[in-house]
């Protein structure tokens, strides 16, 4: 008999903006249309996955020439869905914690209680110049961040909410109703860097990373849940990797090496030219992208390192390791979304609950 304590959970990268997730003129069968999320998104929850990560952008950029908004689109997945919970992505600076909290508290009544959010603290310095925001350097960015989630909790919590932050001031303000989901809705962040990682133990429910190796993932793991401790707070790890998975291992090689045989070798580059205002601007230089090399840039947040890719054996294994050093869900991005879902809910799931029970 399966338990359910503690086991692995599964989210998908929502395709909410066009050009899939892989920087690549590789053909691809996953479409940013409302009808095709839909489809995907009844496909995911009927196929094992608990959670589905929209992404927020407010320009193009290498590749993602359309961009649907997170919160909207998340909440029209939502309707469409029974078990899934739908994780939006907000921007602290175009966004504001009072409306933030506002509107997610009401999807969560709508939804009855399935949404989440990811507080992201931006890394496209070229978008937030194009909608006239404020720039603040890294660490910055991640002091607004902090106050942005200490104040939706604090909302989302608390009556008579006040605060007076750097970013944020609120005066004796009730929020009502409050949403359903207690303690709160739960707060997902993206970000790798000292600054991301610190925040992280003190704030967030959920903490994001960019793929890597189990070894490097571990560190981070350590680092955060020892931080953790000294504040008293509890924070969950996931992990994201491009998955793919055949039956056997050379089909899943050469469908990497033509995700990067065609590459879009100037988006590429472009793309790993911005991120140097994110990750790779942290002082420390441990942040996301950070040590990205040209074939990682390929997938936009370092899926391919990993290494979900192979049989599903081999990535049921794979999965496992990751999952005891720490790791509580994996953030999955896919090339062909629906039909390698479909295949991941039906030959790799299975393996993965079998190991966990052993
Ligand atoms: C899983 C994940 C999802 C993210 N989603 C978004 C997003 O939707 N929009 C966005 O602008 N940035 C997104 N980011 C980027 C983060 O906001 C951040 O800028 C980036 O990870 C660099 O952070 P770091 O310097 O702290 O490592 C995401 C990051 C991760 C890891």
């Amino acid at each position: 008999m399966m338990t359910h304590r503690n086991t692995l959970k599964f989210a998908y990268w929502v395709p909410n903006v066009s050009g899939g997730l892989v920087v690549s003129t590789i053909e691809q069968r996953t479409d940013w249309s409302y009808d095709y999320n839909v489809k995907l998104a009844q496909t995911a929850e009927k196929n094992g996955f608990d959670y589905a990560l929209t992404q927020i952008r407010f320009t193009a950029g290498y590749g993602a020439e359309n961009q649907h908004e997170s919160v909207s689109f998340s909440h029209a997945l939502l309707a469409k869905t029974e078990k899934l919970k739908v994780i939006a992505a907000i921007l602290p600076g175009p966004w504001k914690p009072a409306l933030a909290a506002k509107q997610l508290a009401t999807i969560d009544y709508l939804t009855e209680g399935r949404i989440a959010v990811n507080v992201v603290s931006g890394w496209f310095k070229g978008e937030f110049d194009a909608i006239g925001e404020e720039w603040p350097e890294h660490d910055e960015r991640y002091v607004r961040s902090e106050e942005f989630i200490k104040t939706l909790k604090g909302i989302w919590t608390q009556d008579n909410f006040s605060f007076q932050g750097k970013y944020y001031t609120f005066n004796n303000y009730t929020l009502k109703p409050k949403p359903i989901q207690k303690p709160t809705i739960e707060v997902f962040q993206g970000g790798s860097s000292r600054a991301a990682r610190d925040m992280a133990s003190r704030v967030s429910d959920w903490y994001f990373t960019n793929g890597n190796t189990v070894e490097e993932i571990k560190k981070q793991i350590d680092d955060i849940k020892e931080k953790a401790k000294q504040h008293n707070h509890e924070v969950k790890i996931g992990v994201n990797a491009f998955i793919i998975a055949r039956d056997t291992e050379e089909e899943a090689q050469a469908v990497l090496q033509e995700i990067i045989h065609k590459a879009n070798i100037e988006a590429v580059h472009a793309f790993g030219d911005a991120t140097k205002e994110a990750g790779a601007a942290s002082k420390e230089g441990e942040g996301n992208w950070a040590k990205s090399s040209f074939e990682d840039l390929v997938q936009y947040n370092d899926g391919f390192k990993t290494n979900l890719i192979g049989t599903p054996q081999q990535i049921a294994q794979r999965i496992i390791d990751l999952k005891h050093v720490g790791v509580d869900l994996i953030l999955s991005g896919f090339l062909h979304f629906i039909e390698e879902i479909e295949y991941f809910g039906k030959h790799v799931l299975p393996l993965v609950r079998e190991l966990e029970e052993q």
